[in-house]
């Protein structure tokens, strides 16, 4: 190596490696008390992302070991604040509108697929009025129509789809339930001429679209890459398919008030009815963006634990037969009779089935909300800055041995002789009473003003699916054994990994 070279290597290492020096003596020195412990990391800028993008709840069992309930971490130049446990889920989900907001965080990766005046993307008080909107269109009287519509389309899934051909075969579990639940949703939330429309060139908008949710569009959200231009095409074919919808249904109308010419009443005639508190009803462009918003929003949590559901139950057929079981003694043993939305509060299993699913495997393990202004957190010397983001991850309590003993066991009957507190802090930010969620170690559906909106309608969903799927098949694992694939934490939403498949059998012969 001649000297040149060997200089250029020699400066080429001082840059590199420098920061990563100054980086770390940085996080030796004396930090004033007010500021949480800070995760030791080696590379400035790019923090403990490896960490945690790999596993984050084990990332944050090991932070919370070291230095408790309340720690930052670097993520790719931003300081994440976590507060873990129920307190700090009541300190960042029910933080004051003036201290915390979540639009400053999630508008810039949700604005472009969601669109715009809507969620994320207008003052918080106005999606405090669309989410009342929404829970108009989840009346009780809505979701027992829901009830029928979900069973028929996983009966006609079961009986045409090529993935359930024959008495027996082997499927792709996550494939499989991403399918049956866009259909399941599309068809009750969304409605009929919507789910008409979910065939091969809606599915292409979707998943251009989908594309767009990428860790990466937190941070460059407007990069000129080949999948944001997709996205951004996409989200405007998808719009102006929902206008033409409500502009075909506002003209059939004629005289008569909007919405009353579709025969069905659905999620979108609804929104055609809703009037803001200063009067204005809600424009056209706006009610395309919250079924864009509806479609895809519930969308990941809800085929991820519908596909986590079906995995467990192969790994232990014995409470999918008990759930057999559990709906022949309380519905009759005719199991082609059409369900409804009453046979679902008789089978309390199937409900615990759901709920510790939710509580093993929540797919959004990270909460985050932007800091405003200086908050003191209660009970601490901290006061967090306005250059951090403040997490809660409620799944962190949900496996905590603290809240649910032998927290890692899936175990539905774990919630039969108990039920967990939600809080009677009812609140109201502005979309209907709430529980505030204060006390409870248990919150897959978040809490505070940007709790859930679907949670009655992703019960039910998930419930009707998985009742359906366990009338008509047997299920088990490839192997015989107990064993879940692992999670997969690569994409913004956690999933079962996609290759897991299981080994299905038909009850009766007649569906194959
Ligand atoms: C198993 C299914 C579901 C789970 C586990 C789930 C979970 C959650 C959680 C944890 C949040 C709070 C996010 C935060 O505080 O930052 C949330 C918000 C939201 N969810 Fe769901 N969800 C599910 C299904 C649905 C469905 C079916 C819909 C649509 C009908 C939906 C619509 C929404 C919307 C619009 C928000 C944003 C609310 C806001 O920011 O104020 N979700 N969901």
């Amino acid at each position: 190596m001649d000297n040149a070279v060997a200089r250029g290597v020699l400066y080429f290492l001082i840059a590199i490696l420098t920061p990563v020096f100054l980086n770390v003596v940085w996080q030796y020195l004396p930090r004033p008390k007010s500021e949480p412990p800070l995760v030791f990391h080696w590379l400035p800028i790019i923090g403990n992302a490896i960490e945690y993008g790999t596993d984050p709840l084990n990332f944050y069992r090991r932070c919370r070991a070291k230095h408790g309930d309340i720690f930052t971490f670097v993520l790719l130049g931003k300081h994440m604040t976590v507060c873990l446990g129920p307190e700090g889920n009541e300190f960042v989900l029910n933080g004051k509108i003036s201290d915390v907001n979540a639009e400053d965080i999630y508008g810039p990766l949700t604005t472009p697929v969601f669109g715009s005046d809507i969620i994320y993307d207008c003052p918080n008080a106005k999606l405090m009025e669309q989410k009342k909107f929404v829970k108009f269109g989840l009346t009780q009287q809505a979701l027992e129509a829901h009830v029928p519509l979900i069973e028929n389309e996983v009966l006609s899934y079961l009986k045409s789809n090529p993935k359930f051909h024959g008495i027996r075969g082997k499927v792709n579990v996550s494939a499989a339930m991403a399918e049956i639940t866009i259909f399941t949703a599309g068809r009750a939330l969304q409605g009929a001429e919507v789910r008409k429309r979910l065939t091969a060139d809606f599915a292409e908008l979707y998943h251009d679209l989908d594309m767009g949710f990428q860790p990466i569009n937190f941070l460059i959200p407007w990069a000129p890459l080949p999948q944001n231009r997709r996205r951004d095409l996409a989200h405007l074919k998808m719009r102006s398919v929902y206008m033409d919808l409500i502009s075909d249904r506002r003209k059939s109308a004629g005289s008569k008030t909007a919405g009353d010419a579709n025969e069905e009443p659905d999620m979108i005639s609804n929104l055609m009815n809703c009037v803001y508190k200063n009067g204005q009803a809600v424009p056209d462009k706006e009610i395309a963006n919250m079924m864009i918003t509806l479609l895809m929003g519930g969308q990941h949590s809800s085929s991820s634990a519908s596909a986590w559901i079906m995995l467990r139950l192969a790994s232990q057929p014995s409470i999918a037969e008990e759930l057999y079981e559990e709906q022949l003694r309380n519905l009759g043993p005719d199991t082609t009779r059409a369900l409804s939305l009453s046979d679902l509060s008789k089978l309390p299993l199937l409900s615990n089935v759901v709920k510790e699913t939710l509580r093993v495997h929540s797919s959004i393990h990270t909460l985050m909300r932007k800091v405003m202004r200086p908050i003191v957190v209660p009970r601490s010397d901290y006061v967090i800055t306005p250059d951090k983001v403040l997490v809660s991850s409620p799944i962190m309590s949900h496996m905590s041995s603290e809240h649910f003993p032998n927290p890692n066991v899936w175990d539905p009957h774990r919630w039969d002789n108990y039920d967990i507190e939600d809080g009677d802090d009812i609140v109201d930010y502005g979309y209907g009473a709430t529980s505030k969620g204060t006390k409870s170690p248990y919150l897959p559906f978040g809490a505070g003003r940007h709790r859930c909106i679907g949670e009655k309608f992703a019960y039910l969903n998930l419930s009707t699916i998985i009742l359906t799927i366990v009338r008509n098949l047997k299920l088990k694992t490839l192997d015989g054994t107990s064993s879940v694939p692992p999670t997969d934490y690569t994409s913004l939403f956690s999933r079962p990994v996609q290759s897991a498949e299981i080994l299905w059998e038909r009850r009766r012969l007649d569906l194959s």
